[in-house]
């Protein structure tokens, strides 16, 4: 994942960079590093190990100066978390790289290297690209020609910007694969692996292209493509607001973001509904035409997204349109029939997600119908790779656990299978009906979120657990899947999530006293056989945390503790009962004390396989 920011100005560059990293690190937050072309024509490097911050404390005991950097936040594949592993990574003093991405043969170019007689200060795959473009430049060949040279040589999806220190004013930046942007203002050039860290200096931006190489000097850029001749990339401009998001009164993004979730939807359904009706054009131009010929729908997605089509499953089977939901990590790398009049609908919330990319892209080669993708960043390339796309528009989502993102896309989801159900002959008494369910969502998010007391109250028994289980039926099974996930990646408890049915199955030699269980039990058509299984687990000692309305028929005991959740219909159901799950874990990770908004190990967007 990584992030990469580049500059070459005019005046004093480390202000940029040091802002472009606080504005990347969400994508990676291990290590940090800085490198800039000094007034005297060297390489300084600055590294620290941990957040950004780590790295600015650093740099205010030995600021660096010069007009031309790089910088980058890392979050480790090869390697471990330490500073030598951080980037930038220098060869021969004098040439330094940062990299973003997976180079999958460095270990047959680590002993070519080797044998040339170069040593390593890392066990990155970095060093590595380092090495090869010195090499290159030492055959005689140009900075940016050996960096065109380098990655021919590289297997692999990443992205990475050069510096050499005999050449100040000039940066080379080369993609194949993650995103990297090119920003120009006032005669001076900038890279970035997205558009928040060029929003301080501009809002104008270019892509580059798989296999491209951009050659900065001084004002100048020039951009060749993977045959080597010059490319003219479209210059676009950004909507997004600059300003980064704020806590205001808030102790966690992810608590904001539960809170802003009423308002997050509302957005979401905004200019979508006109009286008890979706409007189609909502996925956009070529809505009607891609829709007319969809047959079947495959969603692919990666966590809780894929969690939000595992729900949207459901919703589009009960309207008749035969649905898979897939993991995008897996799909890529299956052979799939081509079936006609498929949509591929990917969920992600960042849109940058390198599995669910790579896996469009494959399903796109099979010939389908069209390709929809709902997604929160407008910017992004899922959004610029499909046909047609939903923006959630619930705004800047800063927590690495996705909250507003979740439900928003559940709601667009919803939007969806009504207007599939329209083509399957529901009439329009159904779509009125839902939409009115739908038109409620705001309010009920309000109430549902009132329970945070009650729920933190109950986190405490979770606070020495080891293991945890999450049980749901039907559309609610996807939901306890995504409870499990959420406590997982914030208290780092392990929790599994089970179809309760299930449980008899295997599952159910776990549970003991010690082992707490969360139902999801809103009274739907499935509850009464959720109560069946969830005597099971009381007959084995098992201490319940049931999440039920008050018509599921539940009794509190000392070995029962139900949180009632103000009944809903259950079209809209799964997209309320996300909520205290998401408070549960929230409060949980407060009494474990983690850091809830960059848990350890996790990144908030995944731009590597
Ligand atoms: C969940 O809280 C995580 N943020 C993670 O599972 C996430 O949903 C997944 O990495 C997919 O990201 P995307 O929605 O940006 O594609």
């Amino acid at each position: 994942m990584c992030g990469i920011v580049g500059a070459v100005r005019t005046s004093e560059a480390s202000g940029f960079l040091l802002e472009g990293l606080r504005r990347l690190e969400y994508r990676g937050y291990d290590s940090a590093g800085v490198v800039m072309i000094s007034p005297g024509g060297e390489l300084e490097r600055t590294r620290a190990v941990g957040k950004v911050g780590e790295l600015e404390q650093a740099l205010r005991q030995k600021p660096l100066e010069g007009t031309t950097g790089i910088a980058h936040t890392r979050w480790a594949t090869h390697g471990g978390v330490t500073e030598p592993n951080a980037h930038p990574h220098i060869c021969n003093g004098t040439l330094a790289l940062v990299c973003n991405g997976i180079v999958e043969n460095h270990e047959s170019l680590r002993d070519n290297q080797r044998a040339a007689g170069l040593s390593f200060s890392s066990e990155t795959d970095t060093e590595v690209v380092v090495h090869q473009v010195y090499l290159h430049l030492q055959n005689g060949l140009d900075l940016a020609e050996a960096v065109r040279a380098t990655i021919a040589e590289l297997h692999g999806s990443f992205s990475l910007a050069v510096v050499h220190a005999g050449e100040p004013g000039r940066l080379v930046a080369a993609r194949q694969g993650p995103p990297l942007l090119l920003g120009r203002a006032d005669g001076e050039n900038f890279v970035a692996s997205d558009i928040n860290a060029l929003l301080p200096v501009t809002r104008e931006y270019q892509v580059l292209e798989n296999g491209d190489v951009a050659d900065i000097r001084g004002t100048e850029c020039l951009i060749r493509d993977r045959a080597g001749e010059i490319a003219v990339r479209t210059v676009h401009t950004s909507t997004q607001s600059g300003d980064s998001a704020e806590l205001g009164e808030y102790r966690h993004f992810m608590q904001k973001e539960i809170h802003e979730q009423p308002r997050a939807v509302a957005d979401t359904l905004e200019g979508r509904l006109l009286g008890d009706h979706v409007l189609e054009e909502s996925f956009g131009s070529r809505a009607q035409e891609i829709f007319d010929a969809t047959r079947q729908v495959q969603i692919i997605a990666c966590g809780t997204s894929y969690h939000a089509g595992l729900v949207a499953q459901h919703w589009l089977e009960y309207v008749g349109i035969p649905c898979e939901v897939e993991v995008a990590s897996e799909y890529r790398y299956r052979r799939h029939p081509a079936r006609k009049g498929t949509l591929v609908v990917t969920i992600s919330q960042s849109g940058e997600t390198a599995d669910t990319l790579a896996a469009l892209e494959e399903a796109t080669r099979q010939g389908i119908a069209g390709s929809l993708v709902i997604c929160n960043v407008s910017e992004s390339s899922l959004v610029r790779e499909s046909d047609l796309a939903f923006m959630t528009h619930c705004g800047p989502e800063v927590g690495v656990a996705s909250t507003k993102t979740f439900v928003s896309a559940m709601s667009g989801l919803l939007l969806l299978a009504l207007v599939l159900s329209r083509r399957q002959g529901f009439d329009a008494g159904f779509e009125s009906h839902v939409v009115r369910q739908i038109r409620t969502l705001p309010t009920a998010l309000e109430s549902v979120l009132g329970m945070e007391d009650a729920i933190a109250d109950v986190a405490k028994v979770f606070g020495d657990k080891e293991h945890a289980l999450f049980l749901g039926r039907g559309a609610h099974f996807p939901i306890a899947m995504e409870g499990a996930l959420k406590l997982k990646e914030i208290s780092y408890i392990h929790a599994e999530a089970y179809p309760a049915g299930e449980l008899k199955h295997g599952p159910l030699a776990l549970v003991d006293e010690k082992m707490p269980v969360v139902a999801v039990a809103p009274n739907d058509l499935l509850i009464e056989k959720l109560k069946s299984n969830l005597e099971e687990v009381r007959a084995r000692g098992g201490r319940l945390f049931l999440f039920a309305d008050p018509g599921s028929g539940f009794v509190e005991s000392e070995d029962v503790r139900i949180l009632q959740v103000a009944p809903v219909d259950s079209a809209i159901a799964p997209i309320i009962y996300t909520v205290p799950l998401q408070l549960l874990s929230y409060h949980v990770a407060l009494i474990k004390g983690t850091d809830v908004d960059k848990p350890r190990n996790l990144a908030k967007s995944v731009t590597v396989e």
